[in-house]
């Protein structure tokens, strides 16, 4: 269904109010990673460059609701947006302190610190919604969310549209999960089938090839009978891991699982890496990464897609030396000419500390908003969306 969007729309003097996800990782104080004010700064410069007012709505964190709390306050992120933007974006504690003329950007506090905004206050949704006259929801990263300033406001809003990070957001996913270009392999990695198992099995019928990578790939190797040893794996999931398969090879669908691994007795940086044959790991070792020859297996299977979906590192990445095959993986998928979507926090920080960004056809901004489209749900806030257009 379509949505209406903010490019289609004149914003000429009028406020318009711009619900963002700039929800952004910090350490001590400090902004650890900006890129989703980079991401959002261009709908605000667009909207400003076009004579609007705006007021910029965001959450940061999980504060408790009602309340103030100074680190969970949008202070830092509000001081970043200023300096992407290159004019000041004054921060306000107050719905009704919130006043742009055209021109101005105004940032409201924290959403989370007025009660009501998780429960969907039907109250404080309407307060969103009437600050200004256009309602943009622009949070693609909230969008799994049905609170105050993303469903509740859009639904209340005289005139609600999609933002263009949220449109894009939209198109790239739809490219992937509506009619894509076949091939079309997904990687899905991580710790835990039982976070992703509404996922794969969406996936597995959409798909011609599906990778399984990281703690995830462990729990397959189990149900195929292999020895795991001291891995992450989820040793009740192993039924749902072998229907999984079962149901892949029914429909005649690639699911590889990797043909040798690295190990190591622990997870700690500079532990000794052994590269072994997967049916070869000791009952005193766990799994840590893929070995050179699953990664030449991979590459291959994905060299011919012409889509692919990328969510969730196929190894511990993190700790060196368990990093090769996840960068391996992300140097085939840049090159490969295929439309690449990457989601999920850790892969895209994975791809942008390899430079690869750039390469990839687009990088999400959503973790959680990600894999629920991923699971084939319609998000509460693009619902709204569709049925205020
Ligand atoms: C996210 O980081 O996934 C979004 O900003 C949503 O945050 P939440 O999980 O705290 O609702």
């Amino acid at each position: 269904m379509p949505i209406k969007e903010l490019k289609d729309i004149e914003v000429k003097d009028k406020t318009v109010v711009v619900r963002q996800d700039l929800n952004v990782p910090m350490k001590n104080g400090a902004i650890s990673n900006d890129k989703r004010i980079r991401a959002a700064a261009p709908t605000i410069r667009d909207a400003l460059a076009r004579g609007a007012g705006v007021i910029v709505l965001s959450h940061l964190g999980r504060p408790a609701e009602g309340q103030y709390e100074e680190q969970f306050s949008l202070k830092p992120v509000a001081a970043r947006l200023s300096e992407l933007i290159g004019r000041p974006v004054p921060l306000v504690r107050e719905i009704a302190q919130a006043a742009a003329a055209p021109g101005q950007c105004v940032m409201l506090e924290n959403v989370r610190f007025f009660k009501g905004e998780k429960k969907n206050d039907p109250e404080l949704a309407g307060k969103f919604a009437a600050m200004g006259d256009i309602y943009v929801m622009d949070a693609f990263g909230a969008s799994h969310r049905a609170h105050a300033s993303t469903e509740g406001a859009v639904r209340r809003a005289r005139v609600a549209c999609a933002g263009p990070l949220m449109a894009a957001e939209l198109a790239a996913f739809a490219r992937v999960l509506d009619n894509p270009e076949r091939p079309i392999a997904a990687v899905i990695g991580g710790a835990k089938v039982s976070t992703k198992l509404a996922l794969l099995e969406n996936l597995l019928s959409g798909v011609d090839c599906l990778i399984v990578g990281g703690g995830i790939a462990n729990t397959f190797l189990a149900a195929a009978g292999f020895k795991v040893g001291t891995s992450l794996c989820e040793p009740d999931l192993l039924a749902e891991a072998k229907k999984i398969m079962d149901k892949a090879h029914a429909l005649g669908r690639d699911l590889p699982l990797p043909v040798d691994v690295v190990t190591a007795t622990r997870l700690a940086p500079g532990q000794k890496a052994v590269t072994r044959d997967v049916a070869a790991v000791p009952a005193s070792e766990m799994i840590l990464d893929i070995g050179p020859k699953t990664v030449r297996l991979y590459e291959g299977l994905l060299a011919g897609a012409a889509t692919v979906v990328w969510n969730g590192p196929v190894g511990a990445f993190e700790t060196t030396p368990f990093g090769a095959g996840t960068r391996a993986l992300a140097r085939a998928l840049a090159g490969s000419g295929a439309f690449v979507v990457v989601g999920g926090g850790d892969t895209v920080a994975a791809v942008e500390d390899y430079g690869l960004a750039d390469s990839m056809g687009y990088i999400s901004t959503g973790g959680g908003a990600a894999l629920e489209l991923l699971e084939g749900k319609l998000l509460p806030s693009v619902a709204a969306l569709q049925e205020h257009a």
